[in-house]
């Protein structure tokens, strides 16, 4: 691939320059890629009506071709020429979760191009709530799509930085505009079907979710850890969020979780091994070995969910070739959070 200059910005997170995110949508409307940040993660964008510039994505990221992306629209009405038709439920998520971190997956159109569905028939679409995100895709005119803008199976980026370490050379522009919010990627929900669905789950919770619509469900392949279960959601069945070491996931009652990570961090010692251990608040001063990260207090899961993908790099800057982590209740944002850490985790999932 050629190397391509990547212009980075900073701009006022609460009151974006016009002059600044005019740059950044004059790329977007030539073809080429913006990363920007949302309220959940930083995004890698592209006009998604441009099949040729939204294949860049696939290549910048090394995406698997199959797995689908979202697009980012600024204002409701934007929605219609995507969809087939929007059901009254729709709407209601539509008024009451945007701009927010709920993504919808809808009948798709035809307007809409292939490699943005890889092949399927929905199509998913969010309103980002963060004012950089919002005058981008504004002043571009365009839907934006966009996911994630790491290099595809690394954590997520919270931090414009990530998407440098990730993405220099590779993408025309990183627009700055500091720390994510949220830290964890949107929940999306299926309400293409008979049934809503939710297919990843995220910054809206499916607590907030049953307020609205008492008889959404969750993919099997979520609540399950059966690796047997084919998610319906193309994404969800990768090697995810996945730190250079390799991840052992402790769940179960707090004290046996601290106890075990004691033992497996003196085994991975005596063999030579570089251990970090991914604590919280409540729990680091337990830990006398290894290098110890805490992810925040365990009353604050909102704290955590923020921290938990610089958490994974940072162990990755420090060169650790293990990371022991603590799991946290499966209530609100705990879900989401978990199932990042399951994913990062690859299956090493230790239940004590
Ligand atoms: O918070 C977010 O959603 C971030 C920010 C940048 O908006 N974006 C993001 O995009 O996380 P990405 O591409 O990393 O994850 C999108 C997920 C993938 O798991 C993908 O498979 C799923 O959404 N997805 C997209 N379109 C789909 C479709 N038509 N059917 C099923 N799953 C779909
Ligand atoms: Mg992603």
């Amino acid at each position: 691939m050629d190397k391509i200059e990547t212009i980075i910005i900073k701009v006022n997170k609460q009151n974006p320059e016009k002059a600044l995110i005019k740059k950044g949508a004059d790329i977007i409307k030539s073809g080429g890629l913006v990363a920007f940040p949302t309220e959940t993660v930083y995004g890698l964008g592209a006009n998604g009506l441009d099949e040729k510039a939204v294949k860049k994505i696939f290549i910048a990221k090394g995406r698997p071709q199959d797995n689908p992306l979202i697009l980012h629209v600024a204002e409701k009405d934007q929605v219609s020429p995507l969809v087939e038709f929007i059901s009254k439920e729709a709407e209601e998520l539509m008024e009451k979760f945007w701009p927010g971190p709920l993504t919808l997956l809808f009948k798709r159109s035809k307007l809409v191009p292939d490699c943005i569905t890889a092949g399927l028939d929905t199509v998913a679409i969010r309103m980002p709530n963060h004012p950089v995100a919002l005058a981008l895709i504004k002043a571009s005119d365009v839907p934006i799509a966009a996911p994630s803008a790491n290099t595809s199976g690394k954590p997520s980026p919270t931090l414009a930085s990530h998407v440098k370490e990730d993405l220099y050379g590779k993408i025309h522009m990183i627009i700055d505009g500091g720390k994510t919010g949220i830290g964890v990627e949107s929940t999306v929900l299926d309400m293409s079907g008979d049934k809503p669905l939710i297919l990843r789950p995220g910054g809206v919770t499916l607590e907030q979710l049953r307020e609205i619509l008492p008889y959404v469900e969750e993919d099997l392949s979520i609540i399950k850890d059966d690796e047997n279960i084919v998610p319906k959601s193309p994404g969800q069945k990768y090697k995810h969020y996945a730190p250079k070491g390799e991840m052992y996931l402790f769940i179960g009652n707090l004290d046996n979780i601290v106890n075990a990570i004691d033992e497996y961090a003196n085994k991975y010692i005596e063999l030579g091994k570089k251990v970090g251990i991914m604590a919280t608040d409540e729990t680091k001063s337990k830990y006398n070995k290894g290098i110890i990260l805490s992810l925040g207090t365990r009353k604050n899961k909102e704290a955590i969910a923020r921290n938990l993908f610089s958490t994974l790099r940072k162990f990755d800057e420090k060169g650790v070739d293990i990371i022991l982590a603590e799991g946290v209740d499966s209530q609100g944002i705990g879900k989401a959070i978990m199932n990042r850490m399951k994913k990062a985790a690859g299956g090493n999932i230790i239940r004590v």
